[in-house]
């Protein structure tokens, strides 16, 4: 359902970044009400915003009303969450200070809706001491300062002051969004693709990307939970307020598994773990030699999926994942039997829009009582269908 989102917009030229986050939200399905800043109008006009969000947008403090309401309350109430970006040190600045002497930071003041700030400046002016002590006191006093990042400014400096990316913008205020139904819920995810060195400098491995584990660790903390992610390397970020432990072979991904395994509500085993390991770790790097190599020797690591089974409490959901190709669901049913999760998740990986490396992802999910179709979609969207169903399990088993 869509939401109230106050956007308010300083004088900045990073406003033509908001201008894309407010039709990214818009097509969301929120009702974005802009208010802006004269200054603003100086970068970006009032048009703009109104064509793409379809509402009026407000700059004037004492324009009549077209109904009777006193407009900065009103706007302020009406508001689920507000966003202001870009913010600059002057407007930061007044935030801190209590200072209300336009529509903008008079609403800002009445709203008890969360306040969001974008700042957008000049990398000297963002290190300045008085702008860093301004931010400190708006976070003490629970504003969310969604951090510049550091790159070529339009000043012509480079480093810290840039405003993220509309996409960025929009994942925030979606976060604030969102509903909180794992709150008090503990998760455990693995992830990633595990490494078996076999010298110093050779190991084995697999084409997993992490990008479905994480996308699970992202969406459930969005939802409130508490995530460990046990992840072996990629070449991802760890999602915000998740606690991210990286490891490198199975047997340490299992160790750790165990070690974190008691208090968790829901253990989700996305990692593509190697079945088997170089038999014998050699010291010294191998060299080439005269003759063909023809043989590594492999040992079988242990199957962490089976270790927790064995261990972990009944009300505790446990739930793997499979990679299957060819006649997947048959495959998924009789990995379902023989490896006996709560849940198993199946992904197809014989095609190129799914399964490891992919953007997007397409499956089933089979439990003891249910076999469920997931269409293709992305894996952020997967994410959600499987931690519904877990969410699901978990209360059956008494969560
Ligand atoms: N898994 C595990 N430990 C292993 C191997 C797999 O915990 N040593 C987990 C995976 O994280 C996944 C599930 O088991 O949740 C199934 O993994 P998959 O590789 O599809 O199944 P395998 O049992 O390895 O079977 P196969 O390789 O024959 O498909």
């Amino acid at each position: 359902m869509g939401k109230n989102i106050l956007l308010g917009i300083t004088g900045g030229i990073a406003a033509y970044k908001t201008a894309a986050a407010a039709s990214a939200l818009t097509k969301l399905g929120h009702n974005v009400l802009t208010v802006m800043t004269e200054s603003a109008c100086e970068f970006i006009t009032p048009m703009t915003l109104q064509s793409l969000t379809g509402n009026p947008v407000e700059v004037e403090m004492f324009s009549p009303p077209e109904r009777f309401e006193v407009k900065h309350i009103s706007l302020a109430d009406r508001a689920d969450v507000t966003l202001v970006a870009p913010a600059t040190g002057n407007f930061i600045g007044k935030l801190a200070g209590g200072i209300a002497d336009d529509l903008l930071s008079t609403i800002i003041m009445a709203t008890r809706s969360k306040v969001l700030i974008a700042p957008a400046m000049n990398v000297n002016m963002y290190q300045d001491a008085s702008l860093q002590e301004n931010l400190a006191i708006l976070e003490e006093r629970g504003y969310q300062i969604i951090e510049p990042e550091s790159g070529y400014l339009a000043c012509g400096y480079e480093g810290s002051g840039r405003m993220p990316e509309a996409e960025t913008l929009v994942k925030r205020v979606q976060e604030h969004l969102a509903v909180k139904d794992l709150s008090r819920f503990k998760i455990l995810i693995t992830a990633g693709p595990t490494r078996e060195p076999l010298d110093p400098v050779r190991f084995f491995s697999n084409y997993s990307s992490g990008r479905m584990g994480y996308a699970l660790a992202e969406r459930a903390a969005v939802r409130g939970a508490e995530v460990t992610l046990i992840s072996g390397p990629t070449a991802l970020d760890p999602p915000p307020g998740v606690r991210l432990i990286g490891v490198e072979q199975a047997r340490e991904m299992k160790e750790i598994v165990m070690e974190e395994l008691a208090g968790k509500d829901a253990i989700i085993m996305a990692a593509a773990v190697a079945d088997y390991r170089p038999a014998d770790y050699q010291e010294e790097k191998i060299k080439k030699q005269e003759q063909e190599l023809n043989q590594v020797a492999l040992k079988e690591n242990p199957d962490i999926l089976s270790a927790v089974r064995e261990n972990k409490t009944e009300e505790q959901v446990l739930v793997g994942f499979a990679a299957e190709s060819g006649r997947i669901l048959e495959r998924g049913r009789d990995k379902f039997r023989s490896k006996a999760p709560d849940m198993l998740v199946v992904n197809d990986i014989s095609r190129s829009d799914r399964g490891f490396a992919a953007e997007t992802n397409a499956g089933y999910i089979l439990t003891g009582d249910k076999e469920l179709e997931l269409s293709l979609r992305s894996k952020i969207k997967f994410a959600e269908a499987v931690l519904d169903e877990i969410k699901e399990l978990a209360f059956q088993a008494g969560g």
